[in-house]
Parts: C-alpha cells; structure tokens; sequence
C-alpha cells in the first residue's frame, strides 16, 4: 500500500523560539524541525501498523521521539556521538525521572570521594577550556556517571558502544554536564552561535571551583526534571517502540535493503556549518580531543567547512541543477572559488548523493521519504538544494512527488561574514521536497 503523500499535512518545519529546548529535547539545538512539523507529518501519512520510520541524520532526535510516541518503531543514526546522546536523553520516560534527583546526589557524593584521592596527569581535552583542578573535577563526575550507571571498567565514552551501552538515564546525566559546561564557556562563544572559541594562551582557562560546578549540575539535573514534567506527553513512550539510535554515517547505512517504510530527515545545511565545532565541548566530555579524533571526526561530517586530501570528482549523475551551480561557482571571480570553495561544495555534494543512494536502498518499494533543505547563496549565485535534492533523487531512482516551500525568517547561511555584501535583500526558503520509491 503506498503512503497518501497528497493528504500529508506540512506545516513550517521551523521551531518557534530559536535555540531554546523544545518538547522532549534536553538540549538546545539550533539545526532542527519542530516536533509538531514532525508530528504532523508522521500522523497524516498513515503508516501502516509495524511501520519503521528512519531519519538517517537524526540531531536531537526529533523524528524517531515524535515516531516512537506515535506507536511506531523507529530508527535515527547520526555521526556526531554526542547528538546521539542527546537524542537518547529524550527518551528517559515518566518512570525514570523519578530516580534522577537521589541518582544526582549519589553521583555527586561519590565524586566528591574520588576527589580526596591522588590526582592523576591524565591528558584530558576538557583541559582545553579548565585548568587542571576545575577538567578534574568535571571529569570526576563523568567518572561516576559511568561508575553508577554503564557497566563495565571506565573507559571514554569515544571508545565505547554508545548505542547498546549508554542508557537513556545515563545519557541524561551527560546532558546534564554537557549544559552545565556549555554555560561555564559563555564567555568562549563567538558572534556566531555555531562556534566555540578556545583560550589564547593557559592563564585564560576558566577556573571554577568545586561547589560552583556540584551545584550547576543539580541546578541542571533539576531544570531537566521540570522541563521533562511540563512536556508530559513526551515521557510516555510503548515500551515495544523505543527508537534505535546509533553512531553511523548517513552514507553507509547499517540497515538491510527495503526496511523502512518512511524517512523524515534534514541533512546538514551547505554553509559550512561545522557541527564538530559545535559540539567541541560535549565531544571533550567524550574524550575528543588532544589526539587527531576530533579532526577526524570533523572531516567526516556532512557540510564541514574544511577540504578532504581525495581527489572527489563532479558527476552527471548529481543533475543538471547541481552541474550548472558548480560550474558556475567555479568560475565566480571572488578569491578561492575555484580552490576551496569549489571543492568544498563537491564535497557536501559527492556525501549527499551517496545519502541518497542509501535512503533509496533501505526504504521499501512503498515507502516515502521528507526531506527538509534550504536554499543558499555562494556569493549572488543560487544554490537550489531543494532542486537539486529532487534531482539527485530521480537520478538515484527516487520520484518527487510534492514539494512544500516556506520562507525563511532567521537564516543561518547569512552568520558566515561575507555572505551579505553579495545578496543583502534575497531570502532563503525551506522546503519539504517528498520522495517516493519509483
Ligand atoms: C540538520 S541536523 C538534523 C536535525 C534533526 N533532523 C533534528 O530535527 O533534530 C543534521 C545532523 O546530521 C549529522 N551529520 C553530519 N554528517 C553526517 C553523516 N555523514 N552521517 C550521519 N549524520 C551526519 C550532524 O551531526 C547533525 O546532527
């Protein structure tokens, strides 16, 4: 039976108050849809009973939340291990919050403990933004999360199975130290909400004190635990229907062939976002940092702003929209167009096609799948995502077959300098580009 994609209801993806938590999100993140674009999405589609849904860059975990509180499995996989955390936060349900509070002492009690013992040189990348007493103290208490709710010797959360060994109480608590080093580093963020500066020189580290940083993080296990009670509806999930959630790459799916039924997802924006900047702080907490993992894991993202060494070509197969854009942007006058800027886009163009190709290889012949992009400038040139994604899609044996466009009022190309001296009066659109497997 195929989806009813004509009486699907689209309304703005966009989440009304910029970076602020919204329902069933821990964590502020600025790159999603709202759960109620999601819900209605995945309400009016009607799925079949044991329908799978999938968002293949899964963030904050929007789509497979809203899914699973609908009854339906879900699936959500995303590159960035601390958006997979954050995702699993979520999903703490009605029960569970009733532990965290006493489970909150019981932490902080027992890294107080380890306090009293020797101190170790330990390389720490939290040493990045703390001196080593305040990266001690923090990492003290990452210690014990772990000591009291993941089984098994301490090791950095970079190098376990976040998937199958962090539990959704667990990654709360994660959350939790993620929001209180976040508002420890204000003074580290930039005009630029995406970046995340780092200290000139080592006197400039921050310096917080023991208590200062054990009562931030009750305050923050706290403010969880009302703002998880004011969005009610988000703790009550079918036990049967807990998303799967798991560290992949949106280009090699770890899925069989013809598995999901519908596919509800937003790629990351073609503007040199750089979602590891982002998130540099939390991927410190995991253990990213002073050996190349975090680099590594920055060049692997989607739509980072550096340059791979591999040599990736343009393909026809990417379609006419694409070929133009590129071509044209190639032989823009401005410094650095032909170099960086031209491989650059090849790059986020070459991991969207080969996404695609996945998307297009895991759903079943019924399914569908929403995908949310925005257009973008590179200087005064167009660059049509939305036309470019439909493109991609036939090309991949993918047919478009309703496109929903909204404009776009806060937009996140224009916090890159120089973007505006080219197009100051153009605005962006979103839009919901719906395809369906031919
Ligand atoms: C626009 S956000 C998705 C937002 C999500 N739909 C939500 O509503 O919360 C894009 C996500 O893709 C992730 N990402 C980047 N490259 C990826 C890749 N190659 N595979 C999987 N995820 C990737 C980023 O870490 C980021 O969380």
């Amino acid at each position: 039976m195929n989806l009813r994609i004509d009486s699907v209801e689209v309304i703005n993806p966009k989440r009304k108050s910029g970076s602020s938590p919204q329902p069933g999100n821990l964590y502020p993140y600025y790159a999603g849809y709202s759960s109620l674009f999601a819900q209605k999405i995945i309400e009016t589609v009607v799925l079949p009973e044991n329908s799978v849904v999938l968002d293949p860059w899964n963030g904050g975990g929007t789509t497979t939340t809203v899914a699973s509180m609908l009854g339906y499995n879900s699936t959500g996989f995303d590159l960035n291990p601390v958006m997979v955390i954050v995702a699993k936060s979520s999903l703490i349900g009605q029960n569970n919050l009733k532990s965290i509070q006493p489970l909150c002492l019981e932490l902080i009690d027992l890294s107080k403990k380890s306090l009293a013992l020797p101190k170790s040189d330990e390389i720490d990348p939290l040493k990045i933004w703390f001196q080593p007493s305040s990266a001690g103290t923090l990492r003290g208490l990452e210690k014990a999360i772990q000591r009291v709710l993941i089984p098994g010797p301490y090791r950095l959360l970079k190098d376990r199975n976040i998937s199958s060994e962090v539990s959704s109480i667990a990654a709360v608590f994660y959350v939790a130290l993620f929001r209180v080093i976040r508002k420890l580093l204000v003074k580290f963020r930039g005009s630029n909400p995406t970046w995340i500066k780092t200290p000139s020189c080592k006197k400039n580290r921050l310096r917080p004190n023991d208590k200062a940083i054990y009562d931030a993080f009750s305050v923050e296990v706290q403010l969880i635990c009302e703002e998880s009670n004011s969005n009610n509806e988000f703790l009550d999930f079918p036990s049967a229907n807990i998303p799967e959630l798991n560290v992949s790459s949106s280009e090699a799916l770890p899925l069989p062939d013809d598995h999901i039924d519908f596919v509800l997802t937003s790629p990351p924006y073609c503007t040199r976002i750089d979602y590891a900047v982002k998130t540099r702080p939390e991927l410190a907490v995991l253990g990213f940092g002073n050996d190349d993992s975090f680099e590594e894991l920055r060049r692997s993202l989607m739509g980072n702003a550096t340059v791979s060494k591999k040599n990736i070509e343009a393909s026809d197969l990417w379609g006419d929209e694409c070929t133009i854009f590129l071509r044209r942007l190639y032989h823009h006058t401005s410094r650095a167009s032909k170099s960086y800027y031209y491989k650059n886009h090849i790059q986020y163009f070459d991991s969207l096609y080969s996404s695609l190709s996945e998307i297009e290889r895991v759903l079943k012949p019924s399914g569908a799948a929403a995908i949310v992009v925005q257009t973008s400038y590179y200087k005064e040139l167009l660059n049509d995502l939305p036309k470019i994604v439909g493109e991609m899609g036939e090309s991949v044996g993918l047919k478009t077959s309703r496109v929903n466009d909204f404009v776009v009022r806060q937009d996140m190309s224009r916090l890159n300098k120089g973007t505006t001296k080219y197009r100051p009066n153009k605005k962006n659109k979103e839009t919901v580009v719906f395809l369906e497997r031919n």
